[in-house]
């Protein structure tokens, strides 16, 4: 059993503490606005009243917060940022969806603190949370991410170490990117289908029992001829992400049309109000 905080109990986050808490972990919980901590507290998390406090003693520090201004927050903020207070034995690990220049700035801020960090941002969204089943894309030091691998394990289903220090993140925002180009292609053919007179749902069906189609598109074209839009990787999430992508690529001097178109597309979803539905929502942009 190992003490671990988590900061950050939206809807990842929340379900990454249950897990902890389920296999056996002591857990301390903190989250920016109150009220999002009862089922957890009841299920045997304590509550903190901010990061700092939260990561009193522990093996270990988990934050899962929206974007690189909230994980700035989080572990630097110079009140009650995270970092300042991490034991000197801990592993600080942020497991947000963040920049790769971010992931990159935190990991020289907490090494110039004397701290071991890892990115450690996931693939899969609500269900592959609730059920202990994401994909951890990790980077950092590989002997720091073996001390913190059971840990990790409670909450995934794979832990796969991309690299140095920022590995992570970049390999997060391009599966992220891969994800949301293929979506929006869907969205984009079942809106030509229904047009040229087919049945989207058929249609999608039989893109779906191709070897062309991945795994994850033809759960999302299924769900987009149903019109079933609930929020597990809502379009405002995913058009951050692009945006991240979009500026990593500028900043390399890398050509990506792609990403740029495919972030056009979410950028028009945000600006029609579906910020808030899930990436299928998409298929709402060709109705
Ligand atoms: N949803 C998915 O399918 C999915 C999958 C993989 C990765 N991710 C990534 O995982 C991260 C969390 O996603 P989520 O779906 O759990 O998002 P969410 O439900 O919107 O929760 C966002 C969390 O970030 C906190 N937050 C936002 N701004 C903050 C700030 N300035 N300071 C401190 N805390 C702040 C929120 O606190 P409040 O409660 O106070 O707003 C909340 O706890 C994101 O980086 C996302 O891109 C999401």
């Amino acid at each position: 059993m190992s003490k671990i905080a988590v900061l950050g109990l939206g809807t990842m986050g929340s379900r990454m503490a249950a897990r902890l808490l389920a296999a056996g972990h002591a857990v301390t919980v903190w989250n920016r606005s109150p009220g999002r901590d009862a089922d957890l507290r009841e299920a045997g998390a304590k509550a903190a009243a901010t990061p700092r406090e939260a990561v009193q003693d522990v093996e270990a520090a988990v934050a899962m917060v929206r974007d690189d201004a909230a994980s700035r927050e989080v572990w630097l903020n110079p009140q009650t940022g995270a970092l300042a207070a991490l034991p000197k034995r801990a592993v600080a690990i942020d497991s947000s969806t963040v920049s790769l220049a971010w992931a990159r700035e935190l990991a020289a801020a907490a090494a110039a603190a004397g701290s071991d960090m890892l990115d450690a941002p996931v693939s899969g969204s609500r269900p592959q949370a609730e059920a202990g089943q994401l994909v951890y894309l990790v980077g950092g030091d590989a002997a720091v991410l073996q001390r913190v691998e059971p840990i990790l394990q409670a909450m995934g289903g794979a832990v796969l170490h991309a690299g140095p220090a920022g590995a992570g993140a970049a390999l997060k925002l391009a599966v992220n990117a891969l994800y949301a180009a293929q979506a929006a292609e869907m969205a984009e053919l079942l809106g030509w289908a229904a047009r040229a007179g087919f049945d989207p749902a058929r249609f999608a069906e039989l893109i779906g029992q191709t070897p062309v189609c991945a795994p994850v598109m033809k759960v999302a074209g299924a769900a987009m001829a149903a019109g079933r839009f609930d929020p597990l990787f809502p379009v405002e999430l995913v058009e951050k992400d692009l945006g991240y992508m979009a500026a990593e690529a500028a900043r390399s001097g890398a050509e990506a049309p792609l990403t740029a178109a495919t972030r056009a597309v979410f950028r028009r979803a945000l600006d029609q109000g579906l910020g808030d539905l899930n990436i299928t929502a998409a298929a709402k942009l060709y109705r």
